[in-house]
């Protein structure tokens, strides 16, 4: 699959936004190794730190059916700038997924794309837990 359809496939999810807080939409999409894609939005609540990002909700949605190995994440929003994974998402993502592609679309339609390692330097994983 072509990075520009995941990009399309964020931009889809970003409608469903549920964000009357504050007021800031943002889509996810992941890629599978399968090929399979997976979409998600930001989701907030009243009380406020309940609120989920677009790209937890995305990543959540494919491992609860089963999907263990990806390829990447687009992350969109309404903002001109590129939105950059939140530092809650990077640690799960990076836990779930490993070193992803992660695909930024600006509000001028550029594309950045990054290795998720690159948002996360010295990463806490599972190699620290003794039960792991
Ligand atoms: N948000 C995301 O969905 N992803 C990010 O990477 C950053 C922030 C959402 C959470 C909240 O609904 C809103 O943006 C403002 O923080």
């Amino acid at each position: 699959m072509k990075y520009k359809e995941l990009i399309r496939a964020a931009e889809q999810a970003k409608k469903n936004s549920f964000s009357p807080y504050s007021k800031l939409r943002v889509g996810a999409a992941v890629l599978t190794k399968s090929g399979k894609l997976f979409t998600g939005c930001n989701i907030e609540s009243s009380s406020y730190s309940l609120t989920i990002c677009a790209e937890r909700t995305a990543i959540f949605k494919a491992v609860s059916e089963g999907y263990r190995e990806f390829i990447a994440i687009s992350i969109v929003s309404d903002l001109k700038e590129y939105i950059p994974p939140c530092g809650a998402c990077r640690q799960v993502l990076f836990d779930l997924a490993g070193d992803i592609d992660v695909i930024l679309l600006n509000g001028k339609k550029e594309i950045k794309i990054s290795k998720l390692s690159s948002y996360l330097p010295m990463p806490f994983n599972n190699s620290f837990l003794k039960n792991k």
